[in-house]
C-alpha cells in the first residue's frame, strides 16, 4: 500500500544541504536568537546557508533581522518560490509572504505541516551547504514534522536554566531521541546572575554534548534589538561561537564520508552483480 509519509520522507532526505534544527520544548528561550546567530556565523566563514522560520503562525526571523522583503514565486513551470537573500542567507518565513504586517496567521496543524514541506521542497535553495530550521517549540505540530519527515541532519537543543524550561527541554530531547534524531547538543542560554546555569549538569546526564552557557546581558540584547548578530558583534560569544560552527563541521563531514563511503560499497556490490 502507499505511504505518502514515507514518500515525503524519501524525497526531503534528498536535499543536499545539511539541515540544523534549532528546538526547544519551551518558548522564549532564544531559538530563533540561536538559529540566526548559526546561520549567520556559518555564512561568516564563506558556507552558502539557508534559513527557514518554521515558527509558521508566530514568525520572527524577518523582524528579528529587520528584514522587509517578499517572498515570490517564480513565473511558469515549477512555480518555486524565491527566498530573500539577506547578507548572503537565503530566508524563507511565512511573515514574509506579508511583510511588515502584524495580522494573525490563524491556521491548524495540518496547514502548518504543507507549509513546512513547501519551505524545504518548493523553494529555489539553489545549492546550500547548511539549512538551519528555526522550530517553534513542543513536541507536536512542526516540530514533529521536522523531525518525523524533515530528515533532519542534526538537532541543536536551546534551554534556560529555569526548571520549566529544562522540563521541557527535556521533553523535546526525548522525542528526538525516539525519533532518531541525531542530538548535536545542549546550548543554555540566558544564564548568569539572575537564572544560574544547569545545563551542563543536565547535558552529562543525558549524555548528550553540552554546548556551552550563553549570558543573559544588555549588550546582547541590544544586539538583537539593533538587528545585529551577536555572534559575529559581541566578543564574549567567539569562543561558543567558534566551537559551535567546529562541531557542526565535524558532523556534516563525518556525515558527508559516512554517505560516500555507502555510495562507493554499492556501487561496487552493483558493479559485482
Ligand atoms: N542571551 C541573551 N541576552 C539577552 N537577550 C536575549 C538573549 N537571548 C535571547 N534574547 C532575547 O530574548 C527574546 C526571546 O528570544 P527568541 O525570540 O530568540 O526566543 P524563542 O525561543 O525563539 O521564542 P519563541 O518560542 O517565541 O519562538 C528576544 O527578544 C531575544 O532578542
Ligand atoms: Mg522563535
Amino acid at each position: 500500500m502507499e505511504n505518502p509519509f514515507l514518500d515525503q520522507k524519501n524525497s526531503l532526505s534528498k536535499l543536499k544541504m545539511f539541515k540544523i534544527g534549532v528546538h526547544s520544548g519551551k518558548g522564549g528561550v532564544g531559538k530563533t536568537f540561536v538559529a540566526v546567530n548559526v546561520a549567520y556565523s556559518l555564512a561568516a566563514k564563506g558556507y552558502k546557508v539557508g534559513l527557514v522560520d518554521a515558527d509558521i503562525d508566530c514568525p520572527n526571523v524577518p523582524k528579528f533581522l529587520s528584514v522587509n522583503s517578499m517572498l515570490v514565486r517564480e513565473q511558469g513551470g515549477s512555480a518555486k518560490l524565491e527566498p530573500v537573500v539577506h547578507n548572503g542567507v537565503k530566508i524563507v518565513s511565512t511573515a514574509l509572504f506579508n511583510p511588515g504586517k502584524e495580522d494573525p496567521i490563524i491556521i491548524r496543524g495540518p496547514i502548518k505541516h504543507r507549509m513546512l514541506l513547501d519551505f524545504l521542497q518548493s523553494v529555489n535553495w539553489g545549492d546550500l551547504d547548511y539549512l538551519v530550521i528555526d522550530l517553534p517549540p513542543g513536541t507536536a505540530d512542526v516540530p514533529l514534522s521536522a523531525m518525523q519527515l524533515a530528515a533532519l541532519d542534526t538537532l541543536l537543543l536551546v534551554t534556560t536554566p529555569t526548571k520549566e524550561a529544562i522540563l521541557d527541554t527535556t521533553r523535546a530531547l526525548n522525542m528526538a531521541k525516539k525519533l532518531n534524531v541525531l542530538i548535536l547538543g545542549l546550548l543554555e542560554n540566558m544564564s548568569g546572575e539572575i537564572f544560574g546555569s544547569n545545563a551542563e549538569n543536565i547535558a552529562n546526564s543525558f549524555d548528550i554534548p553540552y554546548l556551552g552557557s550563553i549570558p543573559l546581558s544588555k549588550e546582547t540584547a541590544q544586539i538583537n534589538e539593533n538587528a545585529e548578530i551577536a555572534f559575529l558583534k559581541n566578543p564574549v560569544l567567539f569562543k561558543i561561537r567558534d566551537n559551535l560552527v567546529d562541531l557542526i563541521d565535524g558532523i556534516r563531514n563525518s556525515i558527508n564520508l559516512e554517505r560516500s563511503s555507502r555510495l562507493v560499497k554499492s556501487a561496487q556490490e552493483m558493479s559485482k552483480k
